[in-house]
Formats: C-alpha cells, structure tokens, sequence
C-alpha cells in the first residue's frame, strides 16, 4: 500500500474526507468532505486568501456560477481542445486513458500524440488490456466537460465550468469598472470545477468536482513591470526547465531576478508569483525537495497557454501539477470578443486601448489538501499512535478542551473554558475517555493544542496547555488563553 492509499485510509476512519454516496456502488472521483476535513478545507481557503488576495494590492475576489453556456466554451477553446485520448477495451468495455496507459506500458512521453499515432503505439506495443487482457479498440477523442441542458423543455446546451477562470473573463469589463481597477491588478476567484475524469485516481489527486482557487493577473504587455518585484527578487524556486528535461538533467534553484534575465520565466510578474507559492506550500508542510516547478513541454502546454510553470509535488507515486501557472496572453479575452460581439478592451492610464495579457496560477485545492495530508502525517512508533502535524492555520480546531477526569466538577469548568472561547475560535471538547486516550484523539485529527482543566484550575483558574508537536506541557491563567491563541494564529 502506498502511503497515501494508507492516508486515505485513514481519512476514511477519521471521517476526514471520503467518497461521495458511498452507500451506493459505481461513482467514483467524488469526495464528501466530513466534519474534520470541512474545517480544514475552509481554513485552507482562508489562508489562501489571506496570502495571495488580503495581503496583496490591486486584486479582488468574485463568486461566480457553475453552469456556464455553450457559448462560453466555444470561445475559450474548451469544446473544441480539453479532451482527452481514450480507448476501450474491445472484450470487457473497461475505458482507458490512451496517453496513460502507453506511459505506464512502455515509460515514453506521448502527450500530444494524434489519436492515429497513439492507436499505431497501442498496437506496435502489443499493449492489451489491463484488466481482462482483451484487445484495446481504437483511440479517440474525448471532451472532458460535463454537459447539462438548461431549462425543463431543454434547448440550450450549457456545460459545468471545468475551470474557474472563464468566469473572470467574461465579466472582466465589468468587474474592472466596478471595482476601479487598474493595471496592473488580478481578480481571482475560488469555487467549484467539474471535470469528467477518465480514470479518477489517486486519492483527492484526480477528482471529477473539485475546488479551485484561481487567479486572474491582468497587465499590459507593453509595461510588465512589476512594483513588488524587488521584495521578492533575491529569494530561490526550483525550477526544472524544458531544456533540463529533454537532456535528462535535474532541477536548477535560482532566484527569481535571474529566472527572469536568463529569460527561463518569460516575465517579472510569473517570478513575481511563483516565489508566493513556493512559500504558501512551505508554510503549509511540505518539504522544498518535493516542489519544483516544471516548465511544460510545448506538446503538453493548455490550448490557451504561451508557456506553462507548474508547481508539481512529489507524491508517492510520481510528481503531480498542484498548481497551473499559466501565461495565458490575451487569448481569451480577445476569443470572447470575438465571439460574443462585446468590447473587451480597456484604457490604459495614458489613454491606449488594449486587451490586457493574463498570468494565471491556478491552485488545485484537493490536491495540495492530498499534499498537506501526506506530507503532515507522521507515523512514529514511540508516540504509539499515527498523527497529523498540520500548521496552526489550517488545523481543524485551534485547541482540544479536556477536564483530567470526568468527575469533581472539572467538567463543568471545562465547559466554561469551552464556552468562552468557542465563538472566537474552532475548539473541540472531549471528556470521555483517559486523558491520554484524549490526547491521542487530538494528534490524531491533527489538533494543535490541548487545554486541560484539572484540581488546580478549581483552586487558581490555570490550566495546562499541552503543544501537539513537542508534546510539553505550560501552565497559563485561564484569562490569558484568548490572547494566547490570538498570538498563535496572528489575529
Ligand atoms: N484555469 C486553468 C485550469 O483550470 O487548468
């Protein structure tokens, strides 16, 4: 078993996150999000926002809807260019993904291969199918959105977004003369993003719904400078480049102000961000030898992209996109003027008429949540119980509230200290059990701090406060414990 098949597990018996109508057989790349894991995902947006919308100047946030018209997709390119290769099996019907599968057989790299070309490797390759070793059929195209129709006599053929973005498009004229918005400036937007996955796998890692938290970075190409360049100039990324990656070589760390003059980042501004995320996922746990950042090969780059830097992650089995980084030009700003009539353009602050070029990074939220899991989940013998080390402010609840025993009155103070500070922050009671059963529980979900009350609070209102990490223990008066949790989450 792999460790994050292991992680799932445990996700399954801690009801952190688990698939979706699972009393039923036959859906899969689709998760329910229980008690534990919906404080996680929402404190993960949160800090999201704090560090790439809150903390930032000249961004704003929008909230869009789902369910977006044919329209929308014939202008981005979507209808006609997010497919997929696929093949079936002649014998037992089982679907593949073609390019996958070839990569699995044979380890060669045939993205953006024809499907004719991939049908004449399938069979050169003697590749059979996986499970019933039947005889796979030929390959062909499929398109990766989910369709519904809109209205109950049907008539107009609408598509589930399979990516947040489009929504910022098509309402970018408004948005940007509404919110008084100036280049260079972003709009970004966190949601849903429905994409029907061939072979959903992987845990939280290839999903059929997920959520997005996307970015919009408008500027004009003729002006790219970048204000907050020099704030972040000096600090190193990874990067893996096309031509490292042609020649069998490894990643380069490099700072980002000679990623730029090496001309290896094609501007200041994707510097600008990939700094920001190499540090987010810093923060969130995960180790800088299991990041990098991949510059994509032409034959695999979005239909929309000049150029893409993906944040991969290292999991278990193999390196994985976490995050999109696209450059993605005017593209599809001038497509949706194009096919919807409207004008698109904008005035510069010294009166030139342009349609803005976008950077975008594009975070997958389940998937650095399956990162965060994985790479916070410590499993060492001399605890005697597997845990979550999560960072502080994206752990389910701030602090555990225990009373020692269950008897002598303690629970009822216990639940005093437990109602004083549950409207501020995300705390959890527990008064069953040992005390080091409870304990265990807390580690297990990952809980940061545990507060007990025992026989001393009754006679001096202090109570221990017990770190999840070191496992010490400080004594502290109850009426400090506000701003010791202040302290702790920067509020
Ligand atoms: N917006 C880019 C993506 O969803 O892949």
């Amino acid at each position: 078993m792999t460790k994050l098949e292991d992680i799932q597990n445990v996700c399954l018996r801690r009801g952190i996150v688990f698939p979706t109508a699972e009393i039923y057989p036959n859906i899969s790349g689709f998760f329910d999000y229980g008690t534990i894991g919906t404080l996680i995902k929402r404190k993960l947006i949160e800090y999201w926002r704090e560090f790439f919308v809150k903390n930032e100047n000249n961004i704003v946030e929008i909230d869009g809807s789902t369910v977006l018209p044919e329209n929308v997709f014939k202008a981005s390119g979507h209808l006609k260019g997010f497919v997929d290769p696929i093949t079936q099996c002649k014998k037992c019907k089982s679907i593949y993904r073609a390019d996958h599968l070839i990569e699995e057989k044979t380890k060669k790299f045939v993205e953006g291969k024809s499907e004719k070309e991939l049908t004449s490797i399938i069979k050169k390759e003697k590749i059979r199918c996986p499970k019933c070793n039947g005889e796979l059929g030929n390959v062909r195209i499929f398109n990766l959105m989910l369709k519904t129709e809109i209205s109950p006599i049907g008539g107009q053929t609408a598509y589930l977004r399979p990516e947040t973005a489009q929504n910022i498009f098509t309402s970018f004229q408004r948005v940007f003369r509404t919110a008084r918005l100036k280049l260079p400036c972003g709009i970004a937007q966190i949601g849903h993003s429905f994409r029907n996955e061939i072979s959903p796998r992987h845990f939280l890692v290839r999903v059929r719904e997920f959520n997005q938290m996307e970015i919009e970075w408008f500027f004009d190409p003729e002006d790219d400078k970048c204000p907050e360049f020099d704030k972040i100039k000096d600090k190193e990324i990874i990067i893996l480049t096309r031509e490292a990656q042609m020649k069998n070589k490894k990643e380069i760390k490099i700072t980002a102000e000679k990623a730029v003059k090496r001309k290896i980042l094609p501007n200041k501004w994707m510097a600008y961000f990939l700094v920001k995320e190499f540090e987010f996922y810093k923060s969130l746990g995960i180790p800088e030898h299991a990041l990098r950042f991949r510059h994509m090969l032409l034959e695999e780059t979005p239909h929309y992209s000049k150029g893409n830097f993906d944040l991969e992650i290292k999991f278990d089995f193999g390196w994985k996109e976490t995050i999109g980084n696209s450059f993605r030009t005017d593209y599809d700003l001038r497509n949706h003027m194009k096919y919807s009539k409207q004008d698109l353009t904008i005035r510069t602050d010294d009166g030139k008429k342009i349609i803005p070029n976008v950077i975008e990074p594009s975070f997958g939220v389940e998937r650095t949540l399956a990162a965060v899991l994985l790479y916070n989940f410590k499993d060492e013998k001399e605890r005697g119980w597997a845990w979550f080390k999560f960072p502080v402010k994206i752990a389910p609840y701030i602090s555990a509230i225990f009373p020692l025993v269950n008897k002598d009155k303690l629970p009822e103070k216990a639940r005093k200290v437990f109602e004083k500070l549950k409207g501020k922050f995300d705390v959890f009671y527990d008064e069953s059990g040992s005390i080091g059963r409870r304990y265990a529980r807390a580690d297990e979900i990952g809980i940061p701090f545990a507060v007990t009350i025992d026989y001393q609070t009754l006679e001096d209102n202090t109570v221990t406060i017990r770190n999840r990490d070191t496992k010490k223990q400080i004594r502290i008066p109850i009426d400090d414990l506000k701003e010791f949790f202040e302290r702790i989450l920067f509020i």
